[in-house]
């Protein structure tokens, strides 16, 4: 029998360090743990109850979506809307802000999630996962415009993500060291099983989608050639690759063993600067880094220093072990 700290223990503790806290944070960090146990079972149930494959519409990014991305996103909905916490929710699922229905009281705090992150690995039974983010409302208990959430990740309260992987995890920053929980779902709660995570500084391990070498810019070439290159090249150690195409399942990997994740610039698309958004996926995933010591850059930038200046804004990313963000980025500076 298992009776380690439970999430809920943690969020509570963790707000007795706060004076004056309402419990507001608390409450809503308990409708977003809730939210992904729902979408962690109906991600483990998949073909058993028909919720596979893609449905005919597109997301605002103009990508197919799957049953279960849009599912996710109700379960986040659906979880998040009533308990009076938020002043509004952002989704990549949804084009505009999802406005708190008129039935329910407004709240001080913003969420924004990626409701399911890698949702190409679905039908294949590979690792998914969801990551969200918090922002103070700019205008509490007001309901919430595009302008309220553009907000650089610096001023996130706190950020995290649920990996759907061999066991459920949760893992979590409130800006002081990130923690891993993993789902216990006889009790039906997250036990603390991986505290303080920290990345390793070195690595010898990256991932990125090589199929896009043509379109990369020079530093990221360079840097991939190296690696490549092994002991015999520049940077005289073999390297290692990965590439799960779940953002979540990298960055998880990172937490536990180090390694770098490109998804850099490329010209694939001149009009996009990168694949990634900005508000719900690298922002989130770029605190949770840093907190367990790592670095996240554009190549060009930190990526928590990023102004935003719309809701479903890409950027490139460049996160992990700290010594190895640093060459890439350095490179990005010659
Ligand atoms: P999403 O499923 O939310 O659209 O995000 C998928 C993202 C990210 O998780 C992953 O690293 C990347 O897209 C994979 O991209 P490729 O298919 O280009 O490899
Ligand atoms: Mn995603
Ligand atoms: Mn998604």
């Amino acid at each position: 029998m298992h009776t380690g700290t439970t999430l809920t223990q943690f969020i509570i503790e963790e707000q007795r360090r706060i004076p004056g806290a309402t419990g507001d944070f608390t409450g809503l960090l308990n409708d977003i743990v809730t939210a992904c146990k729902a979408i962690s079972n109906a991600v483990n149930k998949g073909a058993l109850v028909g919720i596979m494959g893609a449905l005919e519409s597109q997301n605002v990014q103009g990508e197919v979506q799957k049953k279960l991305d849009v599912i996710s996103n109700d379960i986040m909905i659906r979880s998040n809307e009533w308990a009076g916490h938020l002043a509004g929710m952002a989704s990549e699922e949804l084009d505009e802000p999802y406005a708190i229905p008129d039935k329910y009281p407004l709240g001080k705090y913003l969420l924004l999630f990626d409701p399911l992150d890698g949702s190409s690995n679905v039908d294949v039974n590979i690792s998914v996962g969801s990551i969200f983010s918090i922002l103070r409302a700019p205008r509490p208990n007001r309901p919430a415009v595009v302008e309220d959430f553009l907000q650089p990740g610096t001023q996130q309260v706190c950020a995290g993500y649920a990996l759907y992987g061999s066991s459920t995890m949760l893992v979590l920053t409130l800006g002081h060291g990130v923690n891993g929980f993993t789902l216990d779902r006889e009790v039906g709660e997250f036990i603390l099983t991986h505290p303080n995570m920290t990345i390793p500084a070195d690595t010898k391990e990256f991932a990125i989608n090589a199929s896009n070498r043509r379109f990369w810019e020079p530093p990221v070439q360079r840097y991939v050639e190296e690696c490549l290159a092994g002991k015999e090249g520049p940077r005289g150690k073999d390297f290692n690759m990965r590439w799960v195409a779940s953002m979540v399942a990298e960055v998880h990997r990172i937490l536990t063993r180090g390694g770098i994740f490109m998804y850099p610039r490329d010209t694939k698309d001149p009009s996009k600067p990168g694949k990634l958004r900005l508000m719900y996926e690298a922002n989130p995933m770029a605190m949770i880094v840093e907190q367990a010591g790592g670095a996240a850059s554009t190549g060009y930038e930190r990526i928590l220093d990023i102004q935003p200046e719309s809701l479903h804004q890409r950027v490139p990313v460049i996160l992990g072990s700290r010594n190895e963000v640093e060459v890439v980025v350095g490179y990005h500076q010659n």
